[in-house]
Formats: structure tokens, C-alpha cells, sequence
């Protein structure tokens, strides 16, 4: 059975006030999100205390992300400043700490060279991070303890976050299955996260009851494929879709991320079927051009991936749908970048995140040159955000003056006094007003919209 599968840590348990400080920032994915999570259950456990800024801390442990090469500058500057920000309020040092992608990529080297950190700390290994911290901020021989590197994977390491009390956006995260097993040339996660590897579902319905326990009523269903879902071969992910849903108290359920090629007919007829999982569907389509797809790895043509929204619209009422696109990848021609622009014209996206390809060590194509000019890579990016942002105008423009459901999730950052709901297919609307409390249900007439926002006026007040 594997190591971390256990039960949820007691929220109501909090850690001794004396506890050394550890602040922890998330970089990347909702996984690292939920991961980050899990490791602050499991330093509360272990008698640390969490706190929100470096400068109460006795350690600061970055979770990282590899996919991009920014995504990586941005951590190994964030160290400089970490250390620069202490000496300028006159503290101490204090212990830094790489995890997750970062950590599982570059290993040792995170602790040589002028940025050297004190612990790199890879997905698989959090529950050393304790018993590590222990000996870097309260060492039981007055010394200054050593640092360390644990890195590696361990299929059977499935962690269990404590969920949030009051999540960001309402929903609690869960973490179905980590890793991923399809080989996308570009992408450097099957390297980091390693194999996929599922989390069981009886520990996974144990977490949901027990979010629901303390008054949760969304979840959100992580991992880098949900839809290849797959446990010992008798669950898949529309049987888990279903037994999820079956839980008593349990009103939404969402999913993060879909492969196009997992989207089965099965899968979408199931997600129709079932009233609690919500109609929106993340399905990275990368590039609209099937010699790109082909170099890629994706493994479906433009007009696979066409038919999938297709019959998703059938099966699933009210369905609507985001991506990711890389731009710029090897040997892009313009004509490939116009069957980009064609396929996000096709599908109408509500919203999309669109990244030029940035080439990452060890990944299949980093064989492949890198050929496509920054300048093109930057110029197809800006062309694609403004078709994107044409059709989300035409696409929120037809929605004015409807009638919505949503969900309260607090309170909006503007205009003063509005508050942030979002409807089942992942509408966020600004409701100004009476005070919306997180998870409360409201019946919304939409009445505008800008960049990716709704504007609307509540009706069941
Ligand atoms: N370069 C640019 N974007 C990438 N992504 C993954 N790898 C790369 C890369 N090497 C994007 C994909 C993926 C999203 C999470 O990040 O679009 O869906
Ligand atoms: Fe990367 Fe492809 Fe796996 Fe997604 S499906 S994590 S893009 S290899």
C-alpha cells in the first residue's frame, strides 16, 4: 500500500505557537498547489508553524515549476531577492528550500554556485521535509545542520492534502494520480513528475468525504491527464467521474487537465449524464496543425480533435472549453500558425493560454532546432491572444442579457463592495451588491463583460 495514502490531517489540530516559521510560495500548476498543501499539513503535524511572508521565517521553501525556462529564471532570481529582502530588514539568513519540478530536475547542482540553496527536495520525497527542516532550523546539537538533496521517484508516494478552509476560488483540490506516461516531445514533465501513477480511489472518495465533511462542496479532480485515469484496469475515469459524483453533500465537481486523445465518447456521454460535474472542458489542443501535432507527440489530427468538441457539445449541455497553445514550435511554418488560428476560430474557445515554445533540456525535441526566430514566436503569440480575444468578444457579447446560475467565491478585487461568482462552465462574473459568502448559490442576469470577466446583477436578492 503506498506510503502517503492515509488519512486527511486534522484541521482542527494546530501546531505548538514556538514551532520554528516556514513560509511556503507555489510556483507553476494546481498541482503544486495541492502539493504545497500537503506539505503544510504535514510540517503542522510535525509541530512548524506556517506563516504567509519570508520575513517571519525560519525557512522558506519555494515549489517549483520546469516547464518553461522562464518559469525557472524566475525561482533562481526569487533566491537572490529572498536573501536580499532579509539583509534589508536586518535579519538573519534564513533556510531556503527547492521543491518540487526544480528540484526533481536539477538536483544537487540547486545547492552550487552563488545561488546555492539549502535543501532540493523533489515530488516524491515531502515527507523527509520535516524531519530535514528539523535539522536545519533547531538542530539538536547547536550546530547549523547540514543541507540536503532527496530526489527521485517513489510510484507508491501519494500525498494527502489537508483541504483549505477557504480555497481561492471555492474548489478543493484533489489530487487523483501524479506523473504522466504520454511522451509530447516538448515537455519536460514526464521527466519531473515521472511515470503516472494513481492515487486509489477509495482514498481518493475518503478525501472527498471528508472535505465535504467540513463543509466543502466543490471539488476539483488534479493530475496532468485526469482523463487517463485508469486504476488496476477495473477504473477509469468516467467510473471514477461517477463515484465521485455518488457522494452524498458533494454538489460540483470540475477536472484539470483532459488529453484530447482520453476525451472518449464514453467519457463525454458520462460527464453529460451526470448533473454534479460541472460543463467545462480543459482539453490542451497545443497547435492546430497536424505536422506540428505529429512532431509533437499529440497523437490526434485538427480534425480528431474537432470531432471531440463536437460531440462534446451534443453529450454535454451548456459545454464550454479552454486550451493551451505553444507557438514557435520547431520547424513552424506561417502556414502552420494560420491552422492554429483556424482551429481556435473553429472551437471558440472561452478562454485559452497560449506560451512560445521555449525548449527545455533532455526533452525529445530539444533535438529538433529550435528554429522558429524569437521575433516570429513573439509576433504569433500577439496574433493568436488578439484572434482569442475577437472571438471571446463575440462569444461574451451573445451572453449579455442571460440568465445564470453561479456560486458566490468572495469577495471581488474591483470595483469596491462587488463580489466574485462563477457559474458552472467557468464564467466568472463581478455581482455588486449585498454581501455573496463563499459557495452560496445565486441566480445572476449578465449585463457586460470585459477581458475575461462578466459583469452582472443579482435577481434572487
Ligand atoms: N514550451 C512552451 N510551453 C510548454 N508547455 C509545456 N511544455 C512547454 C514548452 N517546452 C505548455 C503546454 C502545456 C502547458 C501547461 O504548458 O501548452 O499544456
Ligand atoms: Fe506533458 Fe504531454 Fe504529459 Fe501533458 S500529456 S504532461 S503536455 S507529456
Amino acid at each position: 500500500m503506498a506510503t502517503f495514502q492515509n488519512s486527511l490531517p486534522d484541521l482542527t489540530r494546530r501546531a505548538p505557537a514556538a514551532g520554528p516559521a516556514v513560509y511556503i510560495e507555489t510556483y507553476g500548476c494546481q498541482m503544486n498547489t495541492y502539493d504545497s498543501q500537503a506539505i503544510g499539513g504535514l510540517l503542522e503535524g510535525a509541530g512548524f508553524r506556517l506563516v504567509d511572508t519570508e520575513l517571519a521565517a525560519d525557512a522558506v521553501l519555494l515549489n517549483t515549476c520546469s516547464v518553461r525556462e522562464h518559469a525557472e529564471h524566475k525561482v533562481i532570481s526569487r533566491v537572490g531577492e529572498l536573501r536580499m529582502r532579509r539583509r534589508q530588514a536586518e535579519l538573519g539568513p534564513v533556510v531556503i528550500g527547492i521543491c518540487g519540478c526544480m528540484a526533481e530536475r536539477l538536483g544537487d547542482d540547486l545547492r552550487k554556485g552563488p545561488k546555492a540553496v539549502d535543501l532540493v527536495v523533489g515530488v516524491d520525497n515531502y515527507d523527509a521535509l520535516p524531519g530535514l527542516l528539523k535539522d536545519l532550523t533547531a538542530p539538536a546539537d547547536g550546530s547549523g545542520g547540514a543541507g540536503a538533496t532527496r530526489t527521485g521517484h517513489r510510484l507508491d508516494a501519494h500525498y494527502v492534502a489537508p483541504p483549505e478552509l477557504y480555497p481561492v476560488n471555492n474548489s478543493h483540490l484533489v489530487t487523483i494520480h501524479k506523473g504522466c506516461d504520454y511522451k509530447c516531445t516538448y515537455c519536460i514533465v514526464p521527466m519531473t513528475r515521472g511515470p503516472q501513477s494513481e492515487k486509489a480511489p477509495a482514498v481518493i472518495l475518503d478525501e472527498i468525504a471528508g472535505i465535504v465533511a467540513r463543509g466543502g462542496r466543490e471539488v476539483t479532480l488534479l493530475g496532468q491527464n485526469v482523463t487517463a485515469y485508469r486504476w488496476q484496469d477495473s477504473l477509469d475515469f468516467a467510473g471514477l467521474l461517477e463515484q465521485v459524483a455518488a457522494i452524498d453533500g458533494l454538489e460540483r465537481i470540475r477536472f484539470l487537465t483532459g488529453h484530447p486523445r482520453d476525451m472518449h465518447p464514453h467519457l463525454m456521454d458520462t460527464i453529460g449524464r451526470l448533473d454534479k460535474v460541472c460543463p467545462w472542458l480543459h482539453v490542451p489542443a497545443q497547435s492546430g496543425s497536424d505536422a506540428v501535432l505529429r512532431r509533437m507527440k499529440r497523437l490526434y489530427t485538427a480534425a480528431e480533435y474537432l470531432a471531440m468538441v463536437d460531440h462534446a457539445r451534443r453529450a454535454i449541455a451548456g459545454v464550454t472549453f479552454s486550451s493551451d497553445f505553444i507557438v514557435g514550435f520547431p520547424g513552424e511554418t506561417d502556414a502552420d500558425f494560420r491552422a492554429t488560428l483556424d482551429l481556435v476560430r473553429r472551437v471558440e474557445y472561452d478562454q485559452i493560454f497560449s506560451f512560445k515554445y521555449s525548449e527545455r533540456p533532455g526533452v525529445p525535441a530539444a533535438r529538433l532546432a529550435d528554429d522558429v526566430p524569437v521575433e516570429a514566436k513573439k509576433e504569433r503569440l500577439a496574433e493568436l491572444m488578439d484572434v482569442q480575444q475577437g472571438i471571446w468578444a463575440k462569444v461574451a457579447q451573445a451572453q449579455v442579457g442571460q440568465v445564470v446560475q453561479a456560486v458566490g467565491e468572495g469577495p471581488a478585487r474591483r470595483p469596491a463592495g462587488a463580489w466574485r461568482v462563477r457559474t458552472a462552465n467557468n464564467r466568472k462574473v463581478v455581482v455588486l451588491g449585498a454581501e455573496i459568502a463563499a459557495g452560496d448559490a445565486v441566480t445572476v442576469r449578465l449585463t457586460g463583460w470585459d477581458a475575461t470577466t462578466f459583469f452582472g446583477d443579482r435577481l434572487d436578492a
